[in-house]
């Protein structure tokens, strides 16, 4: 009895502050993100005037450091306000995982205090946007095999290349580019830079017409003799693999977030359709065919809400969460992906057109597995580490 008595038990209970900062989510899309986002999906407009107003309220640099501009917040606080966000326009919530994850996490983990000052400051606040630059023509999921190259000349170092798909392509100010420095070095002759978007031979390339996350803006980027100075490059000579691939392990924090929000949004609008549709007699959530689906979709969403919540609380233990952001980033987006075509399914030919919502989340969760590493890298990163 003493040690039934004695016993401690896992606390699943999120804080008071982490219930406001949800809530406060919750509200801002409600109120400012969901009117329009069907036009702003429909015409490809950029969330312009919703973007700043994210940066008013902390979101575009959570977990950064208040004396760097940021709101000083933790990963779970990032995961929750993610889910909320994504729930209603997985646009906007691209632009603020990209801004927090791969833009300041990097520069606060790694940036000299010059940098942090001159750069991180401006985007933690929201009062520019940043992008990170690795995927290119010939180079997605095999990172290693980059053609952008940045030749040290002393002071500066000469950049060429080109970069694809690059989100916040034309709105942001500040660019992380990875190039090769040193091609017979491989991935250890890689550096990373901080690229202002006024350097002269920087153009920014035709915006991407793409099946989802429409809002948001993705451009491929070209690099004609662009001069960096030096004091630009980010860690250590050689550093930039390894900048990569830590910033991508917390970006996929972020993404497995935006594909549970898409879930859980799509889920909730089929949930309520299904109870006020009738169909043979009574509400179609009374029919097994709809109600096992819903169940499944529950579920799902419940464990791919755990594993982000597990891998952003790895992250604020400082403890390594390599192998749980690549699980959650792979579980949600599985789960988005079926569920919103659950969503679509239980809606019928309501689901189809556009005011219902659920086809747009259904296109949108597609890029979640996709982006920062496909389903297949995913399962590259777990799969070794749980063989070694
Ligand atoms: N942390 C620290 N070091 C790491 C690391 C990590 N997470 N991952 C790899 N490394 C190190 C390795 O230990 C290795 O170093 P050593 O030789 O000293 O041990 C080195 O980096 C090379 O690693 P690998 O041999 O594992 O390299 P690989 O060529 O086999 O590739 C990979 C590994 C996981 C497949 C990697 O290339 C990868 O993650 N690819 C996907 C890239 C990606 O996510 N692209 C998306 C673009 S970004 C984007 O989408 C942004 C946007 O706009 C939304």
């Amino acid at each position: 009895m003493r040690i039934l008595e004695n016993r401690k038990t896992m606390n699943f209970e999120l804080t008071e502050e982490h219930k406001l900062i949800r809530d406060a989510a919750r509200d801002f899309a409600q109120t400012e993100l969901l009117p329009g986002v069907i036009e702003r999906d429909e015409n490809q407009s950029f969330p312009t005037e919703q973007v700043k107003k994210l940066g008013e309220l902390g979101f575009l640099g959570m977990m950064v450091d208040p004396k760097y501009g940021g709101a000083g917040m933790d990963a779970i606080s990032y995961v929750l306000a993610m889910e909320e966000i994504s729930k209603i326009d997985a646009s906007t919530s691209v632009v603020m995982s990209v801004n927090n994850s791969l833009v300041c996490w990097g520069l606060e983990a790694y940036g000299t205090e010059q940098q942090k000052e001159r750069y991180l400051k401006p985007l933690a606040s929201g009062e520019i946007i940043g992008a990170f630059c690795l995927s290119e023509p010939e180079a997605g999921s095999d990172a290693t095999s980059q053609s952008t190259t940045a030749i040290d000349k002393g002071d500066y170092y000469l950049l060429n290349g080109t970069k694809n798909w690059i989100t916040n392509g034309n709105t942001a100010s500040v660019y992380l580019v990875i190039a090769q420095t040193d091609v017979e070095k491989g991935y250890k002759g890689i550096n990373a830079f901080i690229v202002e978007k006024t350097m002269e031979g920087f153009v920014v390339g035709t915006k991407e017409n793409k099946l989802g996350i429409r809002g948001s803006d993705t451009h491929s980027l070209m690099f004609t003799d662009v001069k960096v100075p030096k004091e630009n490059r980010i860690g250590e000579d050689g550093f930039g693999f390894t900048f990569a691939m830590k910033t991508l392990s917390g970006g996929r924090i972020g993404i497995a977030s935006q594909a549970l929000g898409i879930a859980s949004g799509a889920y909730e609008l089929a949930l309520k359709y299904s109870k006020e549709r009738k169909a043979f007699g009574k509400e179609i959530s009374q029919h097994q065919a709809i109600a096992f689906k819903l169940a499944d979709m529950a579920t799902e969403i419940e464990a791919a809400r755990l594993l982000c919540l597990k891998a952003a609380w790895l992250k604020d233990k400082g403890k390594n969460y390599d192998k749980l952001g690549a699980m959650a980033k792979v579980f949600a987006s599985e789960t988005a992906m079926k569920t919103t075509v659950e969503a679509v399914q239980v809606h019928g030919g309501y689901g189809f057109v556009k005011e219902y919502h659920v086809e747009r989340l259904m296109r949108d969760a597609k890029i979640t597995q996709i982006y920062e590493g496909t389903s297949e890298i995913q399962r590259i990163v777990i799969s070794r580490s749980v063989l070694k």
